[in-house]
């Protein structure tokens, strides 16, 4: 097998160009370049930036990082240079890497993405705005994910700034029983001017060290990643492509417990485009080439010209 992803890996989402589907998932892989330092970035289709808010923050105490059965949860808070010094170090490192970039924006108010997501604007090799509206580990952090017409308005907002690249929107797993499912929000962004999807990010959750009898994260609660949320997220890919996405031609990333090539063709035939790692690389910082090797495998198997050709190819159960 080539030691490049054939053109049988290539594909595009929203109208970037990738050399494969596979995206380094927002807060897992550095604030920008750092990942290049350990995988080759020509194999990976884009490297997504730590969440960037307007001002600097140093995030929640420790523990912020502790591992599950076959899951991590995390509580970082958002930790992050700020947008100006993103733009001075961080943003002008963008145009040098073999992959495409990503820069994500968080924020507590419409005005606080708007001008992340301004600053953004101002650095062209910036491909695509991702806005994680759905960080369970600060105070009000999923309130744009949690209720359309805020979603509504934030993204409408952003859209504005960001003209010409790609729109992204990383929604929060939320499912059947919350006030605004998960198709409802995935149609909002959409119809406010979104070109993509991200789904998911972390899932609520909390660990207690019966010994100390206290919380394990210092937050107490904290966002639950890893292979154990990987079922969850296909079926909310699944649901949202069949009911929405796949009509309305608007590309998905899955991202949620990916650690093998299996779970990445899995999110592949529920209907995603790309497909996110995120806890897989601290399990095995290679993973993600590993998971592209498994992939050229497995279209070449399957005899299609294009990874792009299985996208929501799942057979009647
Ligand atoms: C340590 C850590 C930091 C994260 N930071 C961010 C972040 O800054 N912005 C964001 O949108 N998601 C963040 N996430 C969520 C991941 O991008 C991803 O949505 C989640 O971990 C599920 O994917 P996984 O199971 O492959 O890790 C973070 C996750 C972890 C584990």
């Amino acid at each position: 097998m080539s030691a490049r992803p054939s053109a049988l890996l290539n594909t595009s989402l929203a109208g970037l160009a990738l050399a494969s589907p596979l995206v380094l998932a927002a807060g897992t892989a550095g604030v920008l370049a750092e990942s290049a330092d350990i995988l080759d970035l020509s194999r990976i289709g884009a490297v997504v930036t730590k969440s960037i808010t307007p001002e600097p923050r140093t995030g929640n105490a420790p523990w912020r990082v502790v591992p599950e059965r076959a899951a991590m949860l995390n509580a970082i808070g958002l930790a992050n240079p700020g947008i100006e010094r993103f733009m001075r170090e961080y943003a002008t490192l963008a145009g040098g890497l073999a992959c495409k970039v990503i820069a994500s924006a968080a924020g507590f108010s419409i005005d606080d993405y708007e001008r992340v997501v301004r600053g953004f604007a101002a650095e062209p090799a910036l491909a695509a705005v991702e806005l994680n509206v759905s960080c369970p580990n600060v105070h009000g952090g999923t309130e744009f994910g949690a209720d359309t017409g805020a979603l509504r308005e934030l993204v409408s907002t952003v859209r504005r700034v960001w003209e010409n690249r790609p729109l992204i929107v990383k929604l929060p797993p939320v499912t059947i029983g919350t006030p605004a499912g998960i198709v409802d929000l995935a149609r909002t962004a959409v119809e406010s001017g979104a070109d993509a999807l991200t789904l998911c990010n972390t899932i609520p959750a909390m660990s207690i060290d019966p010994a100390t009898r206290r919380p394990r994260l210092a937050s107490v609660t904290g966002g639950m990643s890893g292979p154990a949320i990987h079922p969850i997220i296909t079926r909310l890919v699944h649901d949202v492509y069949q009911r929405f996405a796949r009509d309305a031609k608007v590309p998905i990333i899955g991202l949620g417990g990916v650690s093998r090539w299996q779970d990445a063709a899995s999110f592949i035939l529920a209907g995603a485009t790309a497909v996110g790692v995120g806890t897989g690389m601290f399990i095995d910082t290679r993973s993600p080439l590993r998971i592209i090797r498994g992939l050229e495998r497995w279209a070449h198997e399957q005899r299609v010209s294009r990874i792009s050709d299985l996208i929501g190819k799942l057979e009647a159960a």
